[in-house]
This record gives structure tokens, sequence and C-alpha cells, in this order.
């Protein structure tokens, strides 16, 4: 693209002022804001002015889990039927860590937060430590796949380095690259980072699977037949990764996908539920449960919508393929955006002050025919670390640690 072309471009969608400081930057700056205006694409940005229909669910209805008591009656069947998967090698793990944790508020990728008191225990080295439970078991690794973005590559690849891998072999370890998406402020103006660079952010976690098959890394997925996909977020610290138990489930009743779910708190806790959409699995939001469906029971007299997913997702690769294709619906998402302010001085703000847009892995589950909820212990395996204090905290996180025997 040259210099008229992105003035045309930024004009078309109202952008012009990416371009105010074009005249005194250097003609390397210059082609890199050009190119970036040229990769950009505008036309998700109009969204902001009609976020409301975005968000609108088909019809909602109960979507039964596999409780603790049904899989306790299959444990064998399930067990070997899992062991067996990950021993022929048809199961791959994907970490998502592409987030930017703002709510954590570390300028580091989150894995590399130090949760130990007494010695060092980063949040990467609990997930490390969690899969090699699973390969000392079968005695088989796992191909693992880490999905970073622009923002957090090199750092996290060097962290895995310098950590020598958490003890894992390396030759199964890939990283991978998301997307990136431009941010707004609320009248949906795209904030400048630099005076040559837009602020842009990781796009969301649901396009996992096409910046697999964009980098190649789904080239190993194919060449190894893995037939599996575990995928799992990063900021659980007692995130059972290749559980025997969920992938013999899931394979041992014809589902195209696994969610581990676990039994809400509170009717009204703040988890996304399993549910079907028009028929087809789907989560719904907290914020989108009405009282009714609060209060709805199900043929035993429990409540109809009681199970949190916790973002560990495991997919066949087959139906990841089909569905590669299909668009998934944009979310805008309310941030903290650092930007540049009139005066050209880039000021981090402590309150969320625009959009980002970003696509979501619920989504994904959604465009899938099957899907089986697998209840697990709450205790023992959901310890997410979203806030630095208070709900879902480090100190959270650390107590549930203690309570599962993990020395801090
Ligand atoms: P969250 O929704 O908690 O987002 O991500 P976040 O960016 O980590 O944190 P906040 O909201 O800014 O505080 C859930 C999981 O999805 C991954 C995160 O790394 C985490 O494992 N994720 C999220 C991505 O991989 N890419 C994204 O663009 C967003």
């Amino acid at each position: 693209m040259d210099y008229k072309s992105a003035v045309e471009k930024t004009e078309k969608y109202g952008q012009s002022h990416i371009l105010k400081y074009y005249d005194e930057l250097s003609e390397k700056q210059k082609q890199a804001l050009v190119e970036q205006i040229d990769e950009t694409d505008f036309s998700i940005i109009a969204m902001c002015n009609h976020k409301e229909e975005i968000a609108k669910k088909g019809k909602i209805t109960p979507l039964n889990a596999m409780q603790l008591k049904d899989i306790e009656k299959r444990k064998e069947e399930f067990h070997t039927i899992g062991m067996n998967a990950i021993k022929t090698g048809k199961v791959g793990a994907v970490l998502l860590a592409g987030g930017m944790g703002t709510r954590l508020g570390s300028d580091n990728p989150k894995g590399m937060y130090n949760i130990g008191i007494n010695k060092d225990v980063y949040i990467f080295q609990r997930i490390m430590e969690n899969l090699l439970d699973i390969v000392n078991l079968s005695g088989t690794y796992i191909h693992l796949f880490v999905m970073t973005s622009d923002k957090n590559n090199d750092i996290t690849i060097q962290f895995f380095k310098e950590k020598n891998y958490f003890g894992y072999d390396k030759n199964y370890i890939s990283f991978f690259k998301q997307e990136m998406a431009p941010a707004t402020d609320y009248n949906g103006k795209i904030y400048m980072e630099e005076k040559y660079r837009m602020s842009t952010s990781p796009n969301g976690n649901g396009g996992w699977f096409s910046s697999m098959i964009r980098s190649g890394v789904i080239d190993i997925v194919n060449e190894n037949n893995i037939e599996w996909l575990n995928v799992f977020s990063v900021d659980n610290v007692l995130q059972r990764i290749a559980d025997p138990l969920f992938i013999g489930a899931t394979i041992a009743t014809k589902s195209k996908v696994g969610s581990k779910v676990v039994k809400k708190a509170s009717k009204d806790e703040k988890v996304g539920v399993m549910c079907l959409e028009d028929g087809k699995p789907s989560i719904v939001e907290y914020y989108e449960l009405t009282d009714e469906m609060m209060d709805a029971v199900d043929e035993n007299g429990e409540p109809a919508y009681n199970y949190g997913v916790i973002l560990n997702y495991l997919l066949n690769v087959e139906e990841l393929e089909n569905i590669a294709k299909k668009s998934m619906p944009l979310h805008i998402v309310e941030k903290k955006i650092p930007y540049l302010d009139e005066n050209g001085i880039l000021i981090k703000p402590e309150e969320p002050n625009g959009y980002k847009f970003e696509t979501l892995i619920l989504d994904m589950i959604h465009l899938m025919d099957s899907c089986v909820p697998f209840e697990v212990v709450r205790n023992k395996e959901f310890a997410p670390i979203k806030n630095k204090e208070g709900v879902d905290s480090v100190e959270t996180a650390r107590a549930l640690l203690k309570e599962n025997g993990i020395e801090l």
C-alpha cells in the first residue's frame, strides 16, 4: 500500500487522525504505519455502534452435565480409553497465553507471574508440572502448543528457554502467535500507542485454531495424527491437562467436544454456564442468566443451569477443521488501553477507556454439534488468577494450592 491509499482507507473509516504525525516520522516509521494500516481490518470497528444486536443469543435450554457420580461409575472404562488415546499420541494440548492479563496488572506475560512465597513458583511452571504428571503416568510426551501474541511472544519463549522448559522435552513444545485487532475509544476512534503505531491488542481467545493453521503449527498436529486438542487457559494454576478420564468420557460419549465444568457456588456466581442454544452446545454468560433461568430446576429438582465452565475443553481436530472457515461473532470488550494523548504523550489509564474487539472460544463450542460437560471437583481443579486482590486472585489461588499440598 502507498501513502495515498493509506489516506483514502483511513478517511473512508473516519480514522484520519492515525496519520496525524506522518510528516514528522522517519522513513522506516512511515513505512511501518502504512503497512499496519494496510493489514488492519477497519470494518470491524463499526460494530461498536450496534453492540446490543451482536450480543443477541438464540433460545437457551439446559444441557445436562456428566456429574461426579456418573463419572465414578464409568471410571475404569474412561481411564482405559483416555490412556490409550494419550499413549497412541492422539492428544495434544494448547495453552492459551496470548492474553494481556490487564486485571492482574503485571507488564510481563501472566504465566511469568511468581506466586511462590518461600520459593519461586511461576504460573507457567505450575502448568508444566501438571502436564508432566500425565507424561510420567503415561510414559508419553504430549505435544504442547503455546499461543502467544505480538506483545508477549519473544519474552514468553525466552522465559521457557531460561527455565529449561520446566523439565519438559522442548521438542514437544511449539509456540505460535495469534492475531491483533485495533483498540478504540468509546467513539470508535482508534487509539495510537506510538506516533507510527495504532494501539492493538490480541484479538481474543477464539481465533486459536485459525492461528494454528496460519502459523503452520497445524502441520505438527497432522504429521503426528493428533486427533484431540485439549485447550486451556494460562491462569488456572490447578488446571489438569490431558486428563485421561476427561478424554475417555468425551470419546466414549462420541462427543465432538468435552468441557470441564464445576458446580456453581451459588446460583448467581459469575461464571459462564453450559447450556444448549437453539439445540446446539453453548455457554450462557452469567449476566445473560435471567432470574427465571437461575431458578429453573431439572427432573431431579437440581438447578438446571448449575455447571460453570473453567476454560478447559477437549476438541476433535477433524471437527475443528470443518468449522475453521466459519466466521465467529466479534465481542466488544471494555478495557484499559494505553494511548497517546493530544500532545503525543503516552497515558496508561487506571480505568477502562475504550473497546477491544475479540472472538471468544465459547462461540467456537457453539459451532460444534455435541458437547459433554464433564464435572470436576472445584477445589482440586479450579484456582484461577484473574485479579490482583479479592476474588480469583493470587491470594485465593495460593490457599487452594496449599489445600492441594503444593508447596509455595
Ligand atoms: P481472559 O479473558 O482472562 O483475558 O483470558 P486476559 O487477557 O488474560 O486477562 P484480562 O481480562 O486482560 O485481565 C482467558 C484466557 O484466554 C487467553 C488468556 O491468556 C487466558 O489464558 N487469551 C485471552 C488469549 O490467549 N488471547 C486473547 O486475546 C485473550
